[in-house]
């Protein structure tokens, strides 16, 4: 496939027949495909594709999925079969259902996807969205002059390369769309090949946009009424972004850099590596009031010998000595993080080294997952895999001692005042939404006319996955955002 051709270049059956068409898109997995979720459709809205809220409307469904579990594997398997139905039903109109399966399930098993599920129209890894259209334009049957099918393989249309160019360099540009907080993918890939993870095969190789393009998408958002930046990256402080007058910034620089920028009052950064914590990033904890006090920093285990057969290539000690840099930077950090048990060879020591480090750290927030082999990965072939029964008894203990934590950490904000960021309106008449600096869900009563602004919320109680306030800052009707 051609890889730069655009939209212009696209067939003229395709540009000149448009008609509005519906796009459904169901996002599973992490943030950055939340992200790219938005992109995709960013980038199909020159054809005509407008957003709709169900797949049975839909001219285009789309599945943006993700391959970490088998679990999340299985389920995008589940939803293909309830849309085979769906597209039957409508395959003798004159309004036929195009499926497509895009992420990271599409990247690691499109030949397998198109073999079992045949009526699928469209595969495509996440490094090929900026060629959207033109896949789009070769499936759609509508589109096609001739009506055939044209390069196809089995059924549907794959496209899993890892093109040369850049899907970045392509994507249209973003736009706020009036929400308090917009994530942004300043980094993608990963070169850490830990034992378990699937991550380095379906998103590929490190890759980090430049500072500019970086600074310029952060620029739109913060214009848009964006408060709340989270920058991602399945490696986000690996960043090193090339810099127009030369050289490379590494995360903490580049978010001094963002903190300049006027509007954007809060910044996140997300899912971070240990291994890639530097001097620059704690200075911006200790120096940026708009880095916010939480952060997520996976330690996967607290046994050295865990850490090293998951090839983390860093200690418990060492986890333990960052986090205690960290805190004396920003001594109100929350933390958070990923644990897995039941990792090949895990004993029971080890479990208990992770536990040890659970009670010495104490998380604010964590996820916790048994180790699932995933196909191609040095983990998956190990012969010492751990039984399922002891793999459940295991989660069961160390979710226990999280959720005490969560709840303590929920608890000890009662009596503080904490500036909140509204998201939205709640479920009850006069309630919002918003979000502490911890990174905690506040519900509270107040005007509509405070979405998109930052107020004081005096805590008043806290609970398992959520706090309850009061407002104590007046609404200013003159700043609001969104009426
Ligand atoms: N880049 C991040 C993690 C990305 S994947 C990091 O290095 O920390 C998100 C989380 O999924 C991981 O932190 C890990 O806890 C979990 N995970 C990844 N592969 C898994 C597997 N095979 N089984 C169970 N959990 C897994
Ligand atoms: Fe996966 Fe490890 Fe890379 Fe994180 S650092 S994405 S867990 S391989
Ligand atoms: Fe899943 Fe891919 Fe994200 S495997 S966690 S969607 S990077």
């Amino acid at each position: 496939m051609d890889r730069r051709r655009g939209l212009a270049e696209l067939p003229s059956p395709f540009l000149s027949e448009r008609v509005p068409k519906k796009l459904f898109i169901k996002t599973y997995g992490c943030q950055m495909n939340v992200y790219d979720s938005e992109r995709m459709a960013d980038v199909l809205a020159p054809l005509d594709y407008a957003l709709c809220a169900a797949p049975d409307e839909a001219d285009l469904v789309i599945l943006n999925t993700c391959h970490i579990r088998e679990k999340a594997t299985e389920k995008v398997f589940s939803e293909l079969g309830r849309l085979r139905d769906r597209k039957a039903a409508r395959a003798s109109t004159d309004a036929p259902m195009m499926i497509a399966v895009a992420g990271c399930v599409a990247q690691a098993e499109g030949d397998e996807i198109v073999a079992r599920a045949p009526y699928v129209d469209m595969v495509f890894g996440p490094q090929t969205y900026h060629r959207l259209p033109e896949l789009i334009a070769q499936a759609d049957p509508s589109s096609r002059p001739s009506g055939g099918r044209a390069a196809t393989k089995g059924a549907g249309l794959v496209d899993t390369d890892f093109p040369s160019d850049v899907k970045f360099d392509h994507l249209p540009a973003v736009h706020g769309g009036r929400r308090a907080m917009a994530f942004l993918s300043i980094q993608e890939g990963c070169d850490k090949f830990c034992s378990f993870c699937v991550v380095p095969y379906t998103r590929g190789a490190e890759y980090s946009r430049p500072v500019a393009q970086v600074l310029a998408e952060a620029r739109a958002l913060a214009r848009d009424g964006v408060r709340e930046i989270t920058l991602l990256g399945q490696n986000v402080n690996a960043y090193h972004g090339a810099c127009e007058t030369g050289g490379e910034w590494g995360l903490g620089r580049l978010l001094f850099a963002l903190a300049e920028i006027e509007g954007v009052a809060r910044l996140r950064y997300t899912t971070s590596h240990p291994r890639d914590v530097d001097d620059a990033l704690i200075a911006a904890h200790r120096e940026i009031p708009a880095v916010m006090p939480y952060l997520h920093l996976p330690v996967q285990s607290g046994s050295d010998r865990m850490l090293a057969a998951m090839n983390r290539k860093h200690t418990a000690a060492e986890y333990r000595a960052i986090v205690d840099r960290l805190r004396a930077a920003r001594p109100d950090l929350a933390l958070s993080s990923d644990f897995i048990v039941g990792h090949p060879a895990e004993s029971d020591q080890d479990f208990a080294e992770t536990l040890r480090l659970v009670r010495d750290i104490g998380y604010a927030q964590a996820y916790s997952f048994k180790y699932s082999p995933r196909p191609g990965t040095p983990a998956a072939g190990d012969e010492q895999q751990v039984a399922e029964t002891v793999k459940a008894e295991r989660l069961a203990g160390l979710q226990q001692v999280l959720n005490a934590q969560q709840l303590a950490f929920n608890k000890s904000k009662v009596g503080e005042v904490l500036p909140i960021l509204f998201e939205r309106a709640g479920t009850h008449p006069g309630q919002l939404v918003g979000r502490s600096p911890f990174m905690q869900a506040v519900h509270c009563d107040g005007p509509e006319t405070l979405i998109g602004q930052i107020a004081d919320v005096e805590i008043t109680r806290g609970q398992a996955n959520s706090l309850a306030g009061r407002l104590v800052t007046p609404a200013q009707p003159e700043e609001r955002i969104v009426a």
